[in-house]
């Protein structure tokens, strides 16, 4: 279980601050897949990152497990690895060239278990988890495919059976390997129910693993649903604009009606607009919108969003 509770990151520059996460409630349960999603920039890999503390967010709360990670010191944060763990976009960047696979796979479990043939039987148990070949043992991460580096990747994370944070898995793979992983992912979820914050700015990979989809826009969720309702019904006109500039491919899905296109850039986080951050962009701006937050509220049991033009949800608690 993963609990984030009113998190803040924000970068100091020459030219000013960078407000890349903007208050960030968020809780994904065990065995729970929650896609974070939005489109570049938008604070999507700051969110993560300090969810982990590879960053020093500013938050109220973020509990891994049921331990409260707040303010846990630097040194404290590695048995901290034992609960939540990191798979990044680019596997042979976070892979130790140095290391083989065997090595890199049982690095996690040092800290649990200190027999090394009792680790090299776990690790071979993980590597077929994953499906990487047993040959593939001693072999330097620059030996392998992109593919089999994202496995181990994967094998390494899954080893202590933690909550996974990934971020961007497969967009750097083919789309036949994009399948294939994500697949994989979804297996080793049912197996081992671990939660999943899985970032991507692209809907069209999230909507296979998500049960739940968070729309990020500017450092902020503006729209958070299960799955089905964010693709059969988007409240928001950002989550709508988006999901028009997919190709949908679940046959449970109808396409939205109302065609719209999103035109013009993203803000710069140096100046996030007023009121709505996203009325600059927004055809149905009024101006309400440039003046006042539109508060992220509930508009039925499951479904949040945050717009002046959804009307809150009447239902009690
Ligand atoms: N180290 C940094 N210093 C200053 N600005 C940063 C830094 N890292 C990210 N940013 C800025 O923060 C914003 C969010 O970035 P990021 O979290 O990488 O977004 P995403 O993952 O959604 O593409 C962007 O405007 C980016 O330029
Ligand atoms: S609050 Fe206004 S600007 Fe923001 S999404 Fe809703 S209608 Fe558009
Ligand atoms: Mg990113």
């Amino acid at each position: 279980m993963l609990q984030v509770q009113d998190l803040h990151v924000t970068y100091p520059t020459p030219q000013g601050k960078v407000y890349a996460v903007n208050s960030i409630n968020l809780e994904v349960a065990a065995g729970e897949t929650v896609g974070i999603v939005g489109e570049s920039g938008c604070g999507k890999s700051s969110f993560a990152r300090a969810v982990m503390r590879l960053l020093e967010p500013s938050a109220e709360r973020i509990v891994i497990g049921d331990v409260d990670v707040t303010s846990l010191p630097k040194r404290k944060l590695r048995p901290l690895r034992q609960r939540i763990q990191m798979v990044f976009q680019d596997p042979a960047a976070s892979l130790d060239p140095r290391f083989t696979v065997g090595q890199l796979i049982g690095e996690p479990l040092t800290l649990t278990e200190r027999h090394r043939a009792v680790r090299d039987k776990r690790v071979l148990a993980l590597m077929d988890d994953v499906g990487l070949p047993v040959a593939l043992f001693d072999r330097f991460p620059h030996q392998l495919s992109g593919g089999q580096r994202q496995r181990v990747a994967i094998a390494r994370a899954i080893a202590p059976r933690p909550d996974i944070v990934l971020d961007e898995p497969v967009s750097l793979l083919d789309v036949s390997l994009q399948a294939q992983v994500l697949n994989l992912l979804v297996d080793l979820q049912q197996q081992y129910r671990m939660a999943y914050l899985f970032v991507s700015h692209d809907i069209g990979v999230v909507q296979h693993i998500a049960d739940r989809i968070a729309m990020m826009y500017l450092g902020s969720i503006v729209e958070i649903a299960p799955y089905a309702d964010i693709m059969e019904s988007p409240q928001h006109p950002y989550t709508q604009a988006l999901l028009q500039a997919i190709p949908v491919m679940d046959p449970r899905c109808s396409r939205i009606a109302d065609k719209q296109i999103l035109t013009g850039d993203v803000p710069s986080p140096l100046t996030i607009p007023s009121g709505c951050a996203f009325h600059t962009r927004c055809r149905f701006a009024i101006d309400r919108c440039r003046r006042s937050v539109p508060p992220l509220h509930s508009i039925g049991s499951d479904s949040l969003v945050a717009c002046h033009l959804s009307a809150p949800s009447t239902e009690s608690p």
